[in-house]
């Protein structure tokens, strides 16, 4: 049996895990727990000089303890794993896909967490498409016309990712468009791997709520970020990669992740059309995967 936590240190963890999720961060890592005598009587890696809490009231910095005495009841008792509890994102209470994407939307907020948000950005582009979509597309971030209207995939990329899908024999809103950033780089410069590493929980978290059968990585920042791999576009291309989001444990025993497989971006092939059959091979080995079939060419 592990030890059980003094009631005292449990609280305060509790305070600390509900400080974060409050700040969006749900994904905690623990040293491994050693049963050694001397070990137990500090059963917990945490150090608790190092950590500082804000009061909510205040806005001053406090202790843990205190952090524990102002936080709100929480239900842990019954549960051994205080992380997994605590750790549940907002969404997975909810059934509906549209609310859970509102809530996980409302989480972000007027987001300011990396440094895009005072770079020019109009707004936040979150996502569009069908919340129960079986094929999602992600891209690298939004450009100058997906700031200006909201939406991945609205500018010349987008027209080309449109015809894309339609090949398919499939329609834009029957799937769900994301990027990797939900704001502008300014001149479009590629997302700083700190800005994907910030942003990309949020999508996720999304991909958690879709639910999707296949994820279409477009382009090198999406397929590195989402497969944390720093391989080239040749070695990442042709084939399928089993992918779970992230820091998201599943509630669904029916989704326990999908398939992931990488193209090349759209604005890439408006520079380099010749690559276009290569791309169209990569959708067909996912529209096999889906058991789709293209519309006859002069359909
Ligand atoms: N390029 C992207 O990666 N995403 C968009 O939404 C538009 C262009």
């Amino acid at each position: 049996m592990p030890p059980k936590l003094d009631p005292e240190l449990r609280r305060a963890l509790a305070a600390r895990i509900r400080y974060y999720n409050e700040m969006g961060i749900y994904d905690f890592y623990r040293r491994p727990v050693s049963l050694h005598a001397e070990e137990i009587a500090a059963p917990i890696a945490v150090d608790e000089q190092d950590i500082v809490s804000i009061n909510p009231n205040s806005g001053e910095e406090m202790s843990p303890r205190k952090a524990a005495a102002i936080a709100m009841p929480v239900a842990v008792e019954a549960d051994e794993n205080i992380f997994e509890v605590i750790a549940l994102k907002p969404e997975q209470s909810v059934n509906d896909p549209v609310k859970a994407l509102k809530i996980i939307r409302e989480d972000l907020g007027d987001c300011t967490r990396c440094v895009l948000h005072k770079q020019g950005r109009k707004q936040i582009v979150f996502g569009v498409g069908n919340p129960t979509a079986d094929l999602m597309f992600v891209g690298e971030g939004p450009g100058a016309d997906e700031d200006e209207k909201g939406e991945p995939f609205v500018g010349r990329a987008g027209q080309l990712l449109n015809n894309m899908i339609k090949a398919m024999g499939i329609e834009r809103e029957q799937v769900y468009i994301a990027n990797i950033v939900k704001c502008r780089p300014p001149g479009n410069r590629q997302p700083e791997r700190d800005e994907c590493a910030t942003c990309s929980p949020f999508l996720m978290r999304q991909i958690a709520v879709v639910k999707p059968r296949v994820i279409v990585a477009l382009g090198a920042t999406a397929a590195k970020t989402l497969l944390a791999m720093n391989s080239s576009m040749i070695q990442l291309r042709g084939r399928f990669y089993d992918f779970r989001p992230t820091g998201v444990r599943s509630n669904d025993p029916s989704w326990d992740g999908c398939k992931l497989a990488v193209t090349y971006h759209p604005a890439f092939l408006l520079r380099d059309p010749r690559q276009k059959g290569e791309a169209w091979k990569d959708l067909q080995m996912v529209m096999k995967e889906l058991g789709m079939k293209a519309p006859k060419a002069n359909a």
